[in-house]
């Protein structure tokens, strides 16, 4: 049996790798220190020779097994864990940018991914221009002879603009410029940047690649090792590391990845439909639905999609009534939980957004974001359902 051929839902199930003292899960390296056999022992690791620890900012054991476990996930040449989502953006980014670079950034992201952009890259001397990244002739037109870098989302936060990443991807390459996909909102179960041309692929965990809503963490991913070894490098001196109680959490939770997406996408799919024929809802921005602008590149790279979505109700009176009626759906930001999760983009997660972007991207005020659960969907439904009668 070729177990390098095993399905990834076996494969996240019996990681390969030997466990301390025959545990059956793998321990939480709970040290910020390890002890050297010899001072030449201790010379060589710092040299990057043989086996053995360092110290945690430079690599920990439980954090290690759950970026393997990520690296085989996204057929990456290697994964990198951090302590928030934010952490591995910015070191997805700026390690490969300097002054006098310029970044093609999509228009539509989440807020504090533009206010990264926005506020702190040109204090850094990289101009950034936020350009509708659905279209690749728009991004080709923003093309300046010092671009490096194009970073997108997609689905992006929180309308669900599709980007197609092999054309953008396909143009960075003949441009020698970097492709940055934040794929956050479907998780690598159904989408792989990497395998569709782009260099690094990233995630805020703390969505569906954890699930339970325990852990704040990113992790991003490169197709060839020296970007790896940049972004690691990076990591050190920024200190940007995850911890190793929340690298066990995620370690649990990604085990569950396969069975929680293909709930979560069919559970989405429900809630969209349900809210596409009623009467109080105007538009719903759904990569799976045939109405949708970006449907036909989403099915063309994407094997599924995630719960998350969001749609426009008839005025913001009416969208916080809804927000405000629900008696399950929790308000709170977040998304890719077990739990289904609801909240207002313009006043919470994009309040960030400066108002000609979210003009730009149709982020209105009427509109309404919700991250769908694996809850018993009949009864998610009753909830907006009793909420909308009241709107
Ligand atoms: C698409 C996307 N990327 C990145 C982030 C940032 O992740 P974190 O909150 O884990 O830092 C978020 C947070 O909501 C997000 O929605």
């Amino acid at each position: 049996m070729d177990l390098l051929q095993l399905d990834i839902q076996t494969k996240l199930l019996h990681p390969h790798t030997s466990h301390p003292l025959n545990s059956h899960t793998f321990p939480i390296f709970q040290s910020s220190t390890f002890i050297f056999d010899s001072t030449q022992h201790g010379a060589d690791l710092f040299m990057g020779k043989g086996e053995g620890h360092i110290y945690s900012r430079l690599g920990n054991p439980t954090v290690e097994l759950y970026e393997e476990m990520v690296r085989d996930l996204e057929g990456a040449a290697g994964s990198l864990a951090f302590g928030s989502g934010m952490g591995a953006i910015n070191s997805s980014t700026f390690p490969f940018l300097k002054s006098g670079d310029h970044l093609i950034a999509g228009d539509t992201l989440y807020g504090c991914t533009v206010s990264l952009f926005e506020y702190w890259a040109p204090r850094f001397g990289i101009q950034v221009s936020f350009i509708d990244t659905s279209s690749v002739e728009d991004v080709k037109k923003a093309w300046k002879e010092n671009t490096k870098m194009v970073y997108i989302e997609t689905p992006a936060n929180p309308t669900c603009k599709v980007s197609d990443i092999v054309s953008i991807a396909a143009f960075c390459k003949e441009k020698k410029a970097k492709l940055v996909v934040d794929g956050t909102f479907t998780s690598p179960y159904y989408l792989k940047p990497l395998e569709l041309g782009a260099d690094i692929s990233l995630h805020s965990i703390t969505k569906y690649m954890n699930g339970h809503g325990d852990v704040v963490g990113g992790v991003t991913s490169c197709k060839n090792i020296e970007d790896y070894n940049q972004i690691k490098s990076f990591r050190k001196d920024f200190g940007s590391l995850m911890a190793p109680m929340d690298a066990f959490l995620c370690i649990r939770g990604l085990k569950t990845l396969p069975l929680r997406m293909e709930v979560h996408m069919q559970n989405g799919i429900k809630v969209a439909k349900f809210l596409e024929s009623h009467p109080k809802v105007k538009k719903v921005n759904h990569p799976w639905l045939e109405s949708f602008k970006g449907h036909e590149i989403a099915i063309k790279q994407m094997k599924g999609c995630g719960s998350t979505f969001s749609f426009e109700m008839e005025s913001f009176e009416s969208a916080k009534k809804l927000l405000e009626g629900l008696k399950i759906c929790s308000l709170a930001v977040s998304l890719g939980t077990l739990d289904t999760l609801i909240e207002h983009p313009a006043s919470m997660t994009h309040a960030a957004v400066p108002e000609d972007l979210m003009k730009k991207q149709g982020l209105t005020r009427e509109l309404v974001r919700i991250s769908v659960g694996v809850e018993k969907i009949d009864d998610i439904i009753a909830d907006l359902k009793q909420a909308l009668d009241k709107c």
